[in-house]
């Protein structure tokens, strides 16, 4: 079987997520992934990560919060090349790291394991706080942080190499870099990737609660008026210096 070099680098990726994270992720993950997945060969670990994505998820409590249940058929790499951080489902990342666009990359997983060609599709990726003010009082919630849409997937012919997605030509909402209120806690910084039809998508009205008016409102209630199914995720904290 032949992997594309990417989806190795995915695999190392959610590794070093899982075994750098300080926030809390259960110790049956942690344990299943170090001594089950790390000495298995990789013909098996596709599945593994599979799942393991929405372990996190919902040890995160990102599905819950901000997402319903998915199982994640897209796997999103986020990098701030600058100042060299990667987005790994709930690591760490200064503040004064996110101040500029990230680079991104996404890519379905079957058609990564050969399991089923590539198809063409068109997706939206956001970027959303579901801890606007804070994690314990999410009165602001969700705040929504940028919206990029008008994305193709490449096709994938492995061994390919990574494509780029440049942001501005389907900005829909500009990018906000991340600024969490002094003694607010870590917020949760978490990307969404959307897949469906995106020629009509029109910005929701307010970043605050996304224009929803009330708390807990965001990107789920954004996608379900506009068609739009969850298919990714990725996320990690950043919090303010003072606490
Ligand atoms: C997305 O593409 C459509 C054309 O298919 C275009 O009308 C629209 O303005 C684009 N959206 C953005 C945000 O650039």
């Amino acid at each position: 079987m032949c992997l594309a070099p990417s989806f190795v680098i995915a695999i190392t990726g959610l590794l070093l997520a899982i075994q750098g994270s300080s926030h809390p992720v259960g110790n049956d993950i942690r344990t299943s992934f170090t001594n089950g997945q790390l000495q298995k060969p990789f013909s098996d670990a596709p599945y593994a990560v599979f799942s393991t994505i929405r372990d996190v998820l919902l040890e995160h409590s990102i599905i819950g919060d901000v997402l319903d249940d998915f199982e994640p058929s897209y796997y999103l790499d986020i990098s701030y090349p600058k100042s060299h951080e990667t987005v790994l489902l709930g690591n760490d990342i200064p503040v004064e790291s996110v101040s500029k666009r990230p680079i991104f990359t996404f890519h379905s997983i079957a058609s990564l394991l050969g399991t089923e060609a590539a198809k063409k599709s068109t997706f939206t990726l956001v970027l959303t706080d579901p801890d606007a003010k804070s994690r314990d009082n999410p009165k602001w919630s969700e705040m929504c942080h940028w919206i990029l849409t008008n994305l193709t997937t490449p096709i994938p012919e492995p061994p390919s190499m990574l494509h780029l997605e440049k942001a501005k030509p389907g900005e829909l909402k500009e990018y906000l870099p991340p600024g969490p209120p002094p003694k607010t806690g870590a917020h949760r910084y978490v990307f969404v990737l959307l897949e469906g039809t995106t020629s009509n998508l029109e910005p929701p009205a307010d970043r605050k609660h996304w224009g929803y008016g009330k708390p807990r409102h965001g990107v789920r209630d954004w996608a379900q008026d506009n068609d739009l199914t969850v298919v990714g995720a990725n996320f990690f904290y950043a919090q303010n210096e003072k606490q």
